[in-house]
């Protein structure tokens, strides 16, 4: 039993120095532009699920999803995540495509975690993907009205769907 024990122990011990040479000497491929594996997409994406399902607070959104807040949320949207999440005139980003894991498209699939996840995600970003932390560019209200827009995406008012009408930048701008 001990040698068994041992066994289990010393093919451990094996198993990462082997990872951490690999890692050390180059054999680990870090660009972007790969296909994620199925193994790094289904584990991956479980723990980063589990983990926000046992941090995020409990609170309840205390933005309604009126008419006002939404055009708010949209605005928050467009002038922050639109680039990477799309938007509906661009609902397939070529740039959120260009990342490893890519970036959700909100206007084709829109997201399905419950309001107090989203927030506790848009807060504090996810490390090891493009997702970044908004907390110290958005207020924790700014943070709640797009998590609002978030989950109203599918359905929005003619008010809200028109913030993406008006241009966010001048069409020739130069490249
Ligand atoms: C630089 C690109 C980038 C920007 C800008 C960005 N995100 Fe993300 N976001 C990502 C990536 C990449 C992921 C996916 C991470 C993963 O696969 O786990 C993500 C994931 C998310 C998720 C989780 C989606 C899900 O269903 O798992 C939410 C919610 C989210 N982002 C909201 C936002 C909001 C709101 C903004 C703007 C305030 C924003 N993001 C800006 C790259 C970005």
């Amino acid at each position: 039993m001990r040698n068994f024990l041992l066994g289990i122990v010393f093919t451990l011990v094996i198993i990462v120095v082997a990872g951490l040479l690999a890692a050390q000497t180059g054999y680990v491929d870090f660009r972007a532009d790969q296909k994620p594996s199925a193994l790094e997409t289904k584990v991956a994406m479980k723990a980063v699920d589990a983990s926000t399902d046992r941090h995020a607070s409990k609170t309840s959104n205390p933005i309604p999803a009126n008419e006002e807040n939404l055009v708010a949320g949209a605005k928050i949207y467009l002038d922050n995540c639109a680039g990477c999440h799309g938007e509906p005139s661009d609902p397939e980003s070529e740039f959120g495509h260009s990342f490893n894991p890519p970036v959700p498209q909100f206007f084709k699939d829109p997201p399905d975690m419950s309001d107090n996840e989203n927030f506790y995600i848009v807060q504090h970003g996810i490390r090891w993907t493009g997702m970044p932390a908004w907390d110290h560019t958005l207020s924790t209200a700014q943070t709640w009205e797009v998590v609002t827009f978030l989950s109203a995406i599918g359905k929005l008012p003619p008010a809200a769907q028109k913030v993406f009408e008006s241009p966010a930048l001048p069409a020739d701008l130069p490249k």
